[in-house]
């Protein structure tokens, strides 16, 4: 075990990538969903696009099997990764950005929750998008900061995950996160 903050136990790697989250080899990457699980924009169109139909079908299993009401806000929950090159996708249902009300816990909740998941799954690399932060409109620079905490605070609860890639689409996304993992060190 390595040391951080004094403290001796497993770090998890943090590592940042620019580019497309589909491409990515990692045990599980997940998914900026909706709460219907069935397909959208953005990164949840590229992942069903690029995994092909096995992923929807799965979805729509849960559906039926035990999201009726589709997920909720901050949860996530697990699925082949069809074609893509990984094992699992990690569907997880981003907060949308409000300005009057602090849904700050909820965004954080999607990245321990996806850890949770992987963790139930033994995947051990888990690549994530900047969640919330595209079409529901978190602010970047607050959205990294929150996605850096979460998972240092699933390290010092034990997760076994051992790298958590964030996957930035452009630079100013990548420069949002280069700067809370700064600020983390
Ligand atoms: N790889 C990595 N990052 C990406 C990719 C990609 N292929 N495509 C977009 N991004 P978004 P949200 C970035 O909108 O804000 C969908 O319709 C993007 O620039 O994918 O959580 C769902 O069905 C942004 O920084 O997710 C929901 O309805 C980040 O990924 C809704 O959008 C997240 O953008 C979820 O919105």
């Amino acid at each position: 075990g390595a040391v951080r903050d004094g403290v001796e136990g497993f770090v998890v790697r943090i590592v940042l990538v620019r580019g497309d989250i589909t491409a990515q080899a990692a045990d599980a990457v997940v998914n900026a969903a909706n709460s219907s699980l069935l397909g959208g924009g953005g990164v949840d169109g590229a992942i069903h696009r690029k995994g092909g139909p096995e992923i929807l079908a799965a979805c729509r299993e849960l559906r039926r099997s035990h999201y009726g009401k589709g997920l909720a806000t901050g949860r996530a929950v697990a699925t082949t990764a069809g074609r893509l090159p990984a094992r699992h996708v990690i569907h997880t249902v981003g907060p949308v950005w409000s300005a009057d009300e602090d849904r700050s816990g909820l965004l954080a909740s999607c990245y321990r929750e996806s850890l949770r998941v992987a963790d139930e799954l033994g995947d051990r690399t888990v690549a994530f998008p900047a969640v919330s932060t595209g079409v529901y409109g978190w602010p970047l620079d607050d959205g990294a900061r929150i996605a850096v905490r979460a998972v240092r605070e699933a390290e010092a609860a034990g997760t076994a995950v051992e790298e958590v890639r964030f996957v930035l689409f452009d630079t100013t996304a990548y420069a949002s996160f280069a700067a809370a993992v700064a600020e983390d060190a």
